[in-house]
């Protein structure tokens, strides 16, 4: 592209080509989900071979849908918001083309090696060294696009989404880095070069914030930008917006050892990590709230616009899991909920409920923006949509409650003698049929997405280059 068209219109390329792989690989990963929620209900379904089982499948489900189908859509977004935003191209269009090609380079390395079992058996940081590297990579040259971009912006304002994103590819990089620090043995195992509880403490202070800063503060980045422009309304409060910001990234860095309760970690870090926890819940609401709010004098648009409908509803979810999750937190609470279905259902209320409808509504305003089009093919597919998967989330994590505190109480079930009142297969068998109804609801959700993607595919096809370089020029 020339200079002179550099100078006068946005990078949209890489926008599509990590919009496209969001819907792509949203299919597969929750198709994985659908899978493996089957291989729980069927156990046949392991073929009794090493590389479908479900402890292998499952870390590719949690890769698939977090840093593939999370990933792209955090990707598409941020560099869309932070050109419209900074009324600025893109720093660099091969450095932004080099994160793509990467990033996708990272995935397709996730699906040939975890089935075969090369894993460093650290929760969302399975993948082996080589990959790791190639992730840092990737990930600094995500950091100089976005930072670069920022700094030859036309406006002199940063929005507050900027900030959200930006904290999110900060934290991201230092808790990647940090928590991969390992011993390569080979070409594709290594060791971490921490050891005992100091080993578990790292592992969940990256685990815990890469729900924090990839599946929240990312996902905050983009309610911050597309709520109000879908809903024609400013934020309900900027002033919010920005204590909400510092507010939750100062808590959430301590709230990790909630998930080592009653284990080799001193118990001051347990208390601590409960209580930062909770604090968690004033920022968190106090975000939920800020994006509700700002569809005051708007909310008539709910009735005609499924794209509002799935912002809207996504913010209820965050609200609901971010109230839960400090309750999880308490030690009491957690040693019921802790190991049973509970967890999954709380995982999913946010990753079903707030990380994918938030994704989902965000892509229906974006997709036919970058091409050009006046709106999505079909809005009746979008309600569609919607429903299937508002109901497909409320069949998953109402089925994983009640298994959830079915598995708890029978499990500490003690007779007069002091003996367990039931076996661990007679808690399995309860759990049946909550099994089926998370099957059943996961199937929901991941059929909605494939309407999405006929839905995408009708607009993406009539769309003209010229309508694509004219949607690119900066207003
Ligand atoms: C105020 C906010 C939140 C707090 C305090 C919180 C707290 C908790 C607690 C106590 C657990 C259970 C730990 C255990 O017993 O092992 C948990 C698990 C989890 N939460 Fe949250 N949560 C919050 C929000 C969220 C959100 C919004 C998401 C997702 C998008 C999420 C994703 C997860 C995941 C993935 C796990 C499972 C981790 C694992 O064991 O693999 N959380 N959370
Ligand atoms: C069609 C939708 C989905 C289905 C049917 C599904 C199903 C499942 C199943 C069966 C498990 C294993 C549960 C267990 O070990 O007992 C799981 C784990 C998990 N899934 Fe999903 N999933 C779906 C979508 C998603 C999405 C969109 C995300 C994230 C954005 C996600 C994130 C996770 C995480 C983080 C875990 C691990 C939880 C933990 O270790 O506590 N899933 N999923």
């Amino acid at each position: 592209m020339s200079t002179a068209i550099s100078q006068t219109a946005y990078n949209y390329k890489v926008v599509r080509q990590f919009a496209i792989m969001t819907v792509v690989w949203g299919i597969i990963g929750m198709g994985m989900g659908v899978f493996i929620a089957a291989q729980l209900v069927w156990p046949e379904l392991n073929f009794d071979l090493p590389w479908t089982s479900f402890g292998r499948l499952r870390p590719l489900h949690t890769n698939l849908v977090v840093f593939a189908f999370g990933g792209c859509a955090l990707f598409a977004t941020s560099y869309y918001v932070v050109q419209r935003t900074s009324q600025a191209r893109i720093i660099s269009d091969s450095l932004a083309s080099f994160t793509f090609w990467g990033w996708q380079a990272v995935l397709v390395l996730a699906v040939i090696t975890l089935p075969q079992g090369f894993t460093s058996t650290k929760e969302y940081a399975e993948l082996e060294w080589p990959i790791d590297i190639l992730i840092a990579i990737v990930w600094v040259s995500y950091a100089l696009v976005f930072f670069g971009t920022i700094a030859k912006r036309k406006v002199k304002h940063i929005y507050v989404g900027n900030w959200f994103f930006g904290g999110f590819i900060l934290t991201v990089a230092l808790l990647h880095i940090v928590n991969n620090l390992e011993i390569p043995v080979t070409a594709f195992k290594s060791y971490s070069i921490y050891a005992g509880a100091t080993d578990a403490m790292v592992q969940w202070w990256y685990g815990h914030n890469a729900v924090g800063f990839f599946l929240t503060a990312g996902f905050l980045g983009m309610m911050y930008y597309f709520v109000p422009k879908q809903a024609e309304r400013p934020i309900y409060s900027y002033r919010l917006s920005i204590v909400h910001f510092w507010a939750l990234i100062t808590v959430y860095i301590w709230a990790g050892p909630h998930h080592l309760h009653y284990t080799a970690l001193p118990d001051w870090a347990q208390s601590l990590g409960m209580a930062m926890s909770i604090i968690l819940l004033a920022p968190s609401w106090g975000g939920m709230i800020n994006g509700m709010m700002t569809l005051s004098g708007a909310w008539h648009k709910l009735r005609t616009d499924p794209i509002l409908r799935f912002l809207v509803v996504s913010l209820a979810f965050y609200g609901m899991s971010t109230f839960e999750g400090p309750m999880m937190a308490i030690k009491t609470v957690n040693a019921l909920s802790h190991y049973t279905d509970w967890t999954i259902g709380h995982v999913h209320a946010g990753a079903l409920g707030w990380v994918a409808m938030i994704s989902i509504g965000s892509l229906y305003h974006l997709i036919p923006k970058v091409y050009g089009r006046p709106q999505m093919h079909s809005i009746g597919l979008i309600n569609a949509h919607f429903w299937l998967a508002t109901i497909g989330t409320v069949l998953y994590i109402a089925s994983m409650w009640v298994n959830g505190i079915t598995q708890g109480l029978m499990w500490r079930a003690v007779n007069e003698d002091g003996t367990l009142t039931y076996s661990f297969v007679e808690a399995l068998e309860a759990s049946h049929p909550g099994f089926i109804i998370r099957f059943i609801g996961g199937a929901f959700f991941a059929s909605g997405m494939l309407l999405m993607a006929y839905n995408t595919w009708r607009t993406v096809r009539v769309a003209k280059p010229a309508e694509y370089e004219a949607a690119a020029q900066m207003a």
